[in-house]
């Protein structure tokens, strides 16, 4: 069967403008809807003496479901003989922000509607500059209430200079300016006898003449993964990866990698909610694949192909964005940061400018307030993968979450350098070209009985932990585990043999341990690693290195006294026999070896 084209299109504007008005009026001249609805809504109003609004018709259509026609919370249905629109009614700023950057609509054009007769306010300047940030290129003007100006060109040309000028500004030449009478339908589904100076098409027209954006699907493939499901069924131990695809398109044997972890796997079956098995998926289709080789994957990771260029990983980034906070964005806070499916924690690093988004002008400011559109560093708790906003849109958008709100978002302008990128560097090649054995890990782990691991151990007194770590390794080897104490001192002398003891070779000597590490948590071992002393940037190398699902960090001593943030605390005043059995503990909770309760 062929299937329609649909297109989604935003509406917004200054409050009262006449947005809901607008797409009441094209609902009943096209038709669009159910029979008898116009006369009892016009019949309701004439009973409660109150004028007829065709903004009612949206609210009286919301239970609506006949016909074809469906209106929920902030969309509207409908469709020519071209194509099927759903419009997006944007309430305000947060819902709309909230919506484009989530993905839950993404808007392929914009109409902004601007009121004659009162003119460009705050919001018309807003807006405009939201969607320039949102990469929406196709924006129609509507001049409304041409019916209170008189029909007037004057009014109309006034107005479509000045808001040409801000919004050429802003990077946004719109594609038309129509002057229309919402209330009285003047240029919307029919060209209006009105106002036969203007030379341009009526709003329906020019929705219909609008270009499908299609070339999302000609972009790199990514899918921020949604979810993991497992099949629960006997026998059948197939994970199901799914998500929405932002951009490109995957097929069957497509070698995928998931981004920040760097894990590979391919395509083994395409499966689509309620449909056969296909072998293709494109862009905004929801999907989920299994894989060829099962590995650890869950929310958040973005799912690329390996042919294709990478999105960027890392936890410094420049951004544009728009505060909507009540309280202004503080430098000293952290934020929740949320890009596609993954979320981590932000800090404003510096500000770089600040501008007024309805004047343009910049000021020099350290915070931001609501309203305030900034170019800001943030800095990220953990490495994100994401793409910049210049080469795939959907995934170059991200929102700041503060007090259970969106309080704001914006678009990523560039990647950034952090202390691990040139590590960040050689692990993406290191992965790119690792040869696997043909033995997967979760079958090495199955005939092991164990899960590789990392334990890093630390402590205040290297001789204690150094006890602790060996004492550990004995209880697990006898017990019948593959573990291996290493001690990362002996490694001077033999791996780091050519290296000095200089900061730089201190890293090189980090980064071989870390190589190290990631080939034998390969072989399936668990490794105990005595490191005392070590820094948070230390270990953030480290994570760098190894995958940090595999790392636990262990702090001993007689108290917690560290910046570092550890997995677990054993008090070294207890028996080093009770310390080894919380290890234990841990390792059984995190699944690493097998727990009987
Ligand atoms: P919000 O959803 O509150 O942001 O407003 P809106 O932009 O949806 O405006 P709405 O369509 O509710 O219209 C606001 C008021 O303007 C209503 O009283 C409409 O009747 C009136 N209005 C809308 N369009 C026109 C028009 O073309 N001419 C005249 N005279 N009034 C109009
Ligand atoms: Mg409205």
């Amino acid at each position: 069967m062929h299937t329609r084209e649909k297109m989604n299109i935003v509406i917004v504007g200054h409050v009262d403008h006449g947005k809901s008005t607008i797409i009441g009026r094209l609902l009943a001249d096209t038709n669009s809807l159910p029979s008898g609805k116009l006369e009892s809504v016009k019949e309701q109003c004439r009973l409660n003496s109150r004028p007829f609004e065709y903004a009612f018709l949206l609210d009286a259509l919301k239970d609506e479901q006949a016909q074809g026609i469906t209106i929920d919370a902030a969309r509207v249905f409908f469709q020519t003989k071209k194509r099927n629109y759903i419009i997006l009614d944007a309430p305000g700023h947060i819902e709309f922000l909230r919506n484009m950057i989530t993905g839950a609509a993404r808007a392929e054009a914009a109409l902004l509607v601007i009121d004659s007769h009162e003119g460009i306010m705050e919001n018309s300047r807003r807006h405009g500059y939201m969607l320039s940030m949102l990469g929406i290129k196709q924006v129609v003007v509507l001049i409304n209430k041409m019916d209170l100006a008189d029909y007037s060109e004057q009014v109309y040309k006034k107005i479509t200079a000045e808001y040409s000028s801000f919004l050429s500004e802003v990077g946004i030449s719109p594609l038309e300016f129509i002057p229309v009478s919402g209330m009285q339908g003047d240029n919307i589904t029919q060209k209006s006898g009105l106002m036969k100076w203007y030379k341009g098409p009526a709003l329906l027209e020019m929705m219909d003449s609008l270009s499908k954006n299609k070339s999302l699907s000609e972009l790199p493939f990514r899918m921020p993964v949604q979810d993991v499901y497992k099949f629960t069924s006997m026998g059948d131990n197939r994970r199901i990866v799914s998500g929405t695809i932002d951009s490109g398109k995957v097929k069957t044997g497509d070698e995928l990698i998931f981004f920040p972890s760097g894990k590979k796997s391919t395509i083994k079956s395409i499966e689509v909610f309620n449909e056969n098995a296909k072998s293709t998926v494109h862009s905004g289709e929801a999907t989920g694949f299994t894989l060829a080789e099962q590995i650890y994957i869950t929310r958040g990771e973005m799912a690329a192909i390996k042919t294709e260029p990478p999105p960027k990983v890392t936890s410094r980034i420049l951004v544009s964005i728009f505060w909507l906070g009540h309280q202004p964005m503080a430098k000293s806070k952290d934020y929740i940061i949320k890009i596609g499916t993954a979320r981590s924690y932000a800090s404003i690093e510096e500000v770089r400018k600040v501008i007024d988004a309805s004047t343009l002008k910049a000021e020099k400011k350290e915070e931001l307030e609501k309203h305030d559109v900034a170019e800001i560093v943030l800095r990220l708790k953990k490495p994100m993968a994401f793409d910049l906003a210049s080469e795939i849109v959907s995934t170059g958008r991200f929102v700041i979450v503060d007090n259970y709100e969106i309080s704001g978002g914006g678009i990523i302008r560039e990647a950034l350098e952090d202390k691990e990128s040139w590590a960040r560097d050689i692990v993406t090649k290191r992965n790119f070209q690792w040869e696997k054995s043909k033995i997967p890990c979760t079958q090495r782990a199955e005939k092991y009985n164990q899960k590789s691991a990392l334990l890093l151990i630390t402590g205040a007194d290297i001789n204690e932990s150094k006890v602790l770590s060996k004492a550990l390794e004995e209880k697990l080897f006898y017990e019948g585990k593959l573990t291996y104490y290493m001690g990362v001192e002996s490694l001077i002398y033999g791996l780091d043999a050519d290296l000095k003891n200089s900061n730089d070779d201190k890293t090189e000597q980090l980064r071989r341990l870390g190589e190290l590490c990631h080939i034998l948590l390969d072989a399936g071992l668990i490794l105990i690693a005595n490191v005392v002393p070590i820094t948070t940037d230390e270990i953030k190398l480290i994570k760098t290195m190894v995958n940090p699902d595999f790392i636990e960090v262990i702090w001993y001593g007689a108290d917690q006294a560290t910046d570092i943030s550890f997995d677990l605390y054993v008090d070294s005043s207890q028996s080093v026999e009770s310390g080894i059995n919380r290890v234990k503990e841990l390792l059984q909770r995190r699944t690493i070896i097998y727990s009987p309760w």
